[in-house]
């Protein structure tokens, strides 16, 4: 995922632009750029590396006009060259997405002449802009885009029109009106503070922005209406509030997100939509839970849930999997789709083949104006707030809260008034597990392991995954969530004197079947740690363990709301022992808007 933003009608157009790379670095940040228009002419400067890199080369520019970009590299290596903008001819482009036919139209262009010096996808468009350019923009851009396939965002400048173009496909952008002045870019965030009215572009329109006015069209030029509203408050950009990052700052945010994804709940009238559309299907056959990475692992701990509360078959798949597979999904499946920025391509697209085979699809997302809630006949919304981390933290325990909710209004009745008791308790129990986490010993001896592997049974598997996704994605220490039944069926091989297991009891149930997984682990010579709730695990187990983390207890629907926060804090913890940059981890972005 890269982001992209354009204005124009502004005093210094560098200085725009720069601010908007800082508050959309989270997009990506290999390289980034910048182009403006100074007395009728582009002038662009690019660097590889953060937005900072670029700062001293962007104060020497102004301009009325201007793009930026800063990427997340897919095709061609991070490179000043590989930066956008690219600019060729009149034109200057910067794109998020992938132009997935782009080896054949470089073929064509080549044969017909035209000189590239990068080795991105992104590049062949404004080649084609130049190559259509006979001096009318409007047949230039229509001409160009219509030979792309794929999914691009783009915002395009043209030497003499001041003013922009944005084109949506498949990828964000949002184009805004402030005093004066025009705005594009890939998020709302980066609009706070520039825009007053904003409008969420539909796949398949052009925004030409100049002089105060933005004028729509679509890919055949057709005019389209601009429906502009106000840049909602919960769009305004996260600031440090003097955390040292964003991570530990999202991490204390997650008592709020969940009490305001149980508020956002009841204000939607969540309960009865989902009731209303059980009942139009005759109740539903199946539940199908979608997503990737951290999302993936909210989904798979409520398809737990699911089957045992509804008793009727549940299941997660990661959305790369789902969406190349025929699988039964149908009229009678319920189809709950969920992701953080609402913008993963495989989640949107698994959502969208779900759809097409009439399963009724539900979008949790923490994002009101993703293109996931475009193709969802209903969205629950997390209301985490705007989550910068790289590493999710507190959407992921808004969608645990938002999941435990959607199942317990398809059981009805008592279920759905238990789950509002629990959560009551919820935000009291995740600002105990914040504050009186003993972290540092964890974190200590992650840092210092070849290896660390989480483990856990029942409801405590998908966490075990979250935790060890946290731990690799922001330390880079290496290591595998597992069931706990599994390790000795393989994985047991890896563990020795230099590697740490973290084993998750929150199940009273299953406590003594985990503790003999652990046993195996020390008669490996291993070293283990545990994340545990009252009650659950055996004294001599938190005699021996290398450290011993205490959570509240929780009923399982939301225990993971709880258990995930030592882990997340232990990711931190190590991130920072270790010198990485929790917030923006190498070869990472917040969302993978590209497949
Ligand atoms: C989570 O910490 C990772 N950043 C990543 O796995 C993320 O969960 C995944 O890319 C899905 O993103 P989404 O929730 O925005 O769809």
């Amino acid at each position: 995922m890269c982001g992209i933003i354009g204005c124009t009608g502004v005093k210094c157009a560098s200085e725009i632009l720069y601010k908007g790379l800082e508050d959309l670095e989270y997009r990506g940040y290999d390289s980034a750029g910048i182009a403006v228009l100074e007395g009728g002419k582009i002038i662009s400067v690019k660097k590889q590396g953060r937005v900072c890199a670029l700062k001293r080369a962007a104060e020497q520019l102004g301009g009325t006009s201007g793009i930026g970009h800063t990427r997340w590299a897919t095709h061609g290596r991070p490179s000043d060259e590989n930066a956008h903008p690219h600019t060729y001819g009149a034109f200057s482009v910067v794109h998020n997405g992938i132009i997935e036919n782009y080896a054949k139209l470089k073929e064509e262009l080549i044969e017909e002449g035209h000189e590239f010096s990068s080795h991105t996808d992104s590049e062949v468009v404004v080649h084609l802009l130049a190559k259509y350019y006979s001096g009318d923009l409007k047949e230039a851009v229509l001409s160009a885009v219509r030979q792309l396939k794929g999914s691009f965002a783009l915002c395009i400048l043209c030497a003499g029109y001041e003013g922009f173009v944005a084109v949506k496909y498949r990828n964000p952008i949002i184009v805004g009106v402030g005093e004066g002045a025009l705005f594009a870019a890939s998020d709302m965030p980066a609009l706070c503070g520039l825009a007053e009215s904003v409008a969420v572009l539909k796949d398949g329109q052009i925004a030409f922005a100049s002089e105060g006015k933005i004028s729509l069209c679509d890919f055949y030029g057709r005019p389209a209406a601009l429906t502009l509203s106000p840049i909602p408050p919960a769009a305004r950009g996260a600031r440090l509030g003097g955390f040292p990052h964003y991570m530990i700052k999202e991490i204390n945010e997650i008592p709020a997100a969940v009490k305001n994804t149980v508020q956002a709940f009841a204000e939607e009238k969540c309960f009865s939509a989902l009731s209303r559309a059980a009942k139009k299907r005759g109740g539903f056959g199946d539940i199908v839970l979608c997503g990737c990475g951290t999302a993936y692992h909210s989904a798979l701990a409520a398809a737990y849930h699911a089957e045992e509360l509804l008793k009727i078959p549940s299941r997660a798949e990661t959305a790369g999997e789902f969406r190349y597979r025929n699988s039964a999904t149908g009229p009678k499946t319920l189809f709950i789709a969920v992701s953080q920025s609402g913008e993963t391509v495989d989640t949107v697209e698994a959502a969208r083949a779900a759809k097409e085979a009439g399963a009724y699809v539900v979008a949790v997302t923490n994002v009101p104006y993703s293109a996931l809630t475009g193709i969802a006949y209903m969205s629950v919304p997390v209301r985490a707030g705007t989550e910068v981390c790289v590493a999710a933290t507190k959407s992921y325990c808004g969608q645990i809260a938002a999941l435990a909710l959607i199942i317990a209004s398809l059981k009805g009745g008592s279920a759905y008034s238990r789950t509002l008791s629990a959560l009551k308790g919820i935000e009291a129990g995740c600002a105990a597990a914040i504050s009186d986490c003993a972290v540092e010993s964890a974190a200590r001896a992650c840092a210092s392991s070849a290896g660390v592997y989480f483990i856990g049974r029942g409801i405590d598997y998908p966490v075990a995954l979250e935790g060890s996704l946290k731990l690799k994605e922001v330390s880079y220490v290496p290591g595998e969530g597992y069931p706990a039944g599994e390790l000795k069926h393989g994985t047991i091989a890896l563990i020795d004197g230099g590697t740490l297991t973290i084993a998750i009891m929150t199940e009273r149930t299953l406590g003594e079947k985990t503790a003999s997984a652990v046993e195996q682990i020390y008669s490996r010579g291993g070293r283990a740690g545990v994340v545990y709730a009252e009650g659950c695990a055996p004294p001599e187990l938190l005699e021996r363990a290398e450290f011993a983390v205490k959570v509240p207890s929780f009923a399982s629907c939301l225990s993971p709301i709880i258990s995930v926060i030592p882990l997340q804090l232990i990711a931190y913890r190590t991130a920072v022992i270790l010198g990485r940059d929790p917030d923006k981890p190498r070869n990472l972005a917040k969302s993978v808007t590209v497949e």
